[in-house]
């Protein structure tokens, strides 16, 4: 399916492997999906069932793996790889973290967080424009969910987001609930953080479940854990509607990895997504005509 993101007006939701069959087979009433390609990488069936999927829905491929803030480089190798399911599905859109996850060859299971300053920067930016080189595509960086700041950052997350921006010409996939934990873990305003953000850099929204517990370093505090392992929580929907009066219509996903509901739940979500954006955009345009 030729798409282009102007066609993602309903939200999407992510496929993961459980419900790939499903969908192929039931194809139901969904906006469109993003997968991690890393799922399908050394999955040929699973890459074949996606194949037929994105004949009719636009699909959008969110890396986990591409790792651009290593100090290590980009690996070559899984660039390719990633390339070569690009140009199986022709993706609408196609995303990676703010974040470093591969050292000296090795692959942690994990996206871990940057020191924010001018040589971190320099380095993101170097592989950020390798990969869009490489995949001849803009890619989206998205914000990650933060727990604690790093001692030797010069510059907060959102300068080095616009920095970043600036310097590639990259889009941001702005992880809503991200920003919600992450305000919440280091005591910031989320608002303030959406308001620094470049408004017409911003390609998609993600929005997922997160887990509240007890935080072990600080007693009588809670700590937010980005799970994705339930509904999203009601101030994250509140934030998206912050977001969309801030940023206007944009592609937004549902989220959910862990304890990964049936497809109908994922989907039910996305449509409470569509009426808080529906309601959003209404009290938008009330607004201008007052
Ligand atoms: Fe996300």
């Amino acid at each position: 399916m030729s798409s282009s993101p102007r066609t993602l007006t309903r939200s999407g939701v992510g496929l993961r492997l459980p419900h790939i069959e499903e969908a192929v087979a039931t194809r139901p009433s969904a906006g469109w999906f993003e997968i991690h390609p890393e799922n399908f990488l050394a999955n040929p069936h699973a890459t074949e069932l996606l194949e037929q999927l994105a004949a009719d829905y636009p699909i959008s491929v969110h890396t986990v793996g591409l790792s651009v803030g290593s100090a290590h480089g980009v690996d070559l190798a899984h660039l390719q790889r990633l390339q070569r399911l690009i140009d199986r599905i022709d993706p609408v859109l196609v995303s990676g973290h703010l974040a470093w996850s591969t050292h000296q060859g090795e692959y942690l299971n994990d996206l871990l967080p940057l020191p924010y300053t001018d040589e971190t920067l320099a380095i993101v930016a170097r592989h950020v424009r390798q990969v869009q080189d490489g995949l001849a595509r803009r890619l989206l960086i998205e914000n990650p969910s933060c727990y604690v700041g790093c001692a030797g950052s010069t510059m907060t997350e959102v300068e080095f987001l616009n920095e970043l921006v600036t310097r590639t010409g990259c889009q941001l996939l702005c992880d809503v609930s991200n920003v919600y934990l992450s305000a919440h873990n280091l005591d910031y305003d989320a608002r303030a953080y959406l308001d620094g953000l470049p408004a017409a850099a911003i390609g998609e929204l993600h929005l997922g479940g997160f887990t509240v517990e007890p935080d072990d370093a600080a007693p009588g505090r809670e700590v937010i854990i980005d799970t994705h392992a339930d509904r999203v929580a009601p101030p994250a929907w509140e934030l998206y509607a912050y977001a969309l009066a801030r940023f206007g219509p944009k592609p937004t996903l549902i989220e959910w990895d862990n304890d990964i509901p049936s497809l109908n739940k994922l989907l039910d979500e996305a449509a409470i997504a569509d009426e808080v954006a529906r309601l959003a955009v209404s009290r938008e345009a009330d607004a201008v005509a007052r």
